[in-house]
């Protein structure tokens, strides 16, 4: 038997699971899944992180970010259906990494997509507030100062943080106290609340881009690169293309790194899984089809909104609506403020559906304690404890914490989390090649390594000090792991029953 850190949990126990008796309710198809995929991407990317990437690090060489961005996201999605179809329960990456990279690994994995599902919450819950805001101040209300924004922010000239004046974000933690009862309610009211607002928010993006083609001006095109096409760094050092002036790469690729949050979301439906009612045929088709039908929307609005306003005019917090404005149509600034507030909520609603159901998989296999993060409501058939600290966990952060900064945070762990779901691929076709595969990536290994190399790219397109933060925040993931999950695990357990050799 070789290290127990290194300890892979069969496929067969996996699927054994499946058939016990704590599960949750298979109520979920194909319209239904990429609904929510499509709820899981359309948020705070498009309708904020558009202008932060055309006027600060890409020009209207966004296009191409978001194509960049895209392709990298198809890959990793690609690897994820293959994975999603074979063993369909709850858990994502971490239950595909358990089985084939081993304990460790899959308790990296978990811990990081803390950083995509919690933390990418919480800066979705920060965008919300921001466009809520600005939607009251359309009708001339506003919110006491105090009571608006997190207390400090960060100024990206200086590199320093700088304190805005505000104690705390009122609106973020009253959205993320509503979606947390919803979510304690039950999946199915869940669902169709997010079908619902998945509507909405396609209408109004298919208004930017039907009405938008009429406002186009292609003199502001040019220059189409201003910044160049790469903007590649390693741990501060630029290697490709131009430096801000905080020492950031700056380019369409720095600019793919940025806008990369407005994919986050299609690997959610993976999560999913264990409420699908066809699991192996319908989670590929969710997460593949949600992930195309927005990358040609986002490429679209990008090429309208740089074409609309020159993209060293671009407005940084409110891009899309604030087009419009600049055209004289306050009424269609509003709209899409509406429709923006509505996208960024059905965000919320799925990443905060997907962070307890992780944690779910995660207490079954010992890594956390079951008797929070495994209880299944009697009633309402969801993980309501594990759904209410995460709730508490957004609403902190979301508060005080800035967006700038949560954002990155996001990508770096979500980039991370791809990267081995890819890598992951490749293990599991190598040691399990006759597994069964409902659903399986094509041109492999050319998918899981373009994946893999893809990702690692973006990595180095961030602000160096994400690298920084991401180790910090695994430092504190291993505390935990060697503290208590090591001996708590499901495998732990096996092999002290003699189960399994040790
Ligand atoms: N993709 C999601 C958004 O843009 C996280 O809000």
């Amino acid at each position: 038997m070789g290290n127990p850190l290194f300890a892979k949990k069969p496929l067969s126990l996996l699927l054994e699971e499946m058939k016990g008796e704590n599960r949750l309710r298979r109520v979920l198809g194909p319209v239904t899944l990429t609904s929510l995929g499509v709820g899981a991407i359309i948020g705070t990317g498009i309708f904020v992180l558009t202008g932060v990437g055309a006027h600060d690090k890409a020009g209207p060489a966004l296009i191409l970010s978001f194509a960049a961005s895209g392709v990298a996201c198809i890959f990793a999605a690609l690897c994820y259906a293959e994975f999603a179809s074979m063993a369909p329960v709850a858990g994502s990456a971490y239950t595909y990494a358990y089985a084939t990279l081993g304990e460790l690994f899959a308790w990296i994995i978990g811990w990081d997509l803390v950083l995509e599902y919690a933390v990418g919450s919480a800066t979705v819950a920060h965008g919300w507030s921001a466009h809520f805001q600005d939607f009251l101040r359309s009708f001339g209300l506003s919110i006491p100062r105090g009571l608006s924004a997190a207390p400090f922010d960060f100024n990206l000239e200086t590199g320093h943080f700088l304190m805005t004046g505000a104690y705390f974000d009122l609106p973020a933690i009253v959205i993320t106290a509503i979606i947390t009862a919803i979510l304690v309610k039950g999946i199915k009211e869940s669902a169709s609340f997010n079908a619902g607002m998945v509507i909405v928010k396609l209408v109004i993006v298919l208004f930017v881009i039907g009405v938008g083609a009429f406002l186009v001006d292609p003199k502001n095109w040019e220059p189409f690169a201003p910044y160049g096409y790469t903007g590649i760094s390693f741990f501060g050092h630029t290697l490709f293309g131009q430096t801000g002036a905080n020492g950031a790469p700056l380019g369409m690729l720095a600019g793919a790194a940025i806008i990369f949050f407005a994919y986050i979301g299609f690997d959610s439906v993976s999560t999913h899984a264990e409420e699908a009612r066809l699991p192996k045929r319908d989670v590929p088709i969710g997460i593949i089809a949600s992930l195309i039908i927005c990358t040609v929307l986002y490429i679209a609005v990008s090429a309208i909104v740089t074409g609309m306003v020159r993209y060293d005019h671009i407005d940084i917090n409110a891009p899309v609506a604030q087009a419009f404005a600049s055209k004289g149509m306050p009424w269609a600034q509003r709209l899409i403020d509406v429709g923006a507030v509505t996208g960024i909520t059905s965000v919320l609603l799925v990443m905060m559906l997907s962070q307890p159901r992780v944690l779910l998989a995660m207490a079954r296999d010992g890594m956390v304690p079951p008797s929070f993060f495994g209880a299944v409501h009697p009633k309402f058939r969801t993980p309501w404890k594990s759904t209410i600290l995460t709730g508490c966990f957004v609403g902190t952060m979301a508060t005080l914490l800035p967006l700038r900064i949560l954002a990155e945070l996001t990508n770096i762990g979500t980039l991370l989390a791809f990267v081995i779901v890819c890598t992951a691929v490749l293990i599991m076709r190598r040691t399990h090649p006759d597994a069964e595969r409902p659903f399986r990536a094509p041109w492999v290994p050319f998918v899981p390594i373009a994946g893999i190399v893809c990702c690692l790219v973006l990595m180095f397109s961030l602000p160096a000090e994400n690298w920084w933060r991401l180790i910090v925040w695994l430092g504190i993931g291993f505390a935990i792991y060697f503290g208590y999950s090591r001996r708590h695990s499901v495998m732990a357990r096996l092999r002290a029953e003699g189960k399994i050799p040790g």
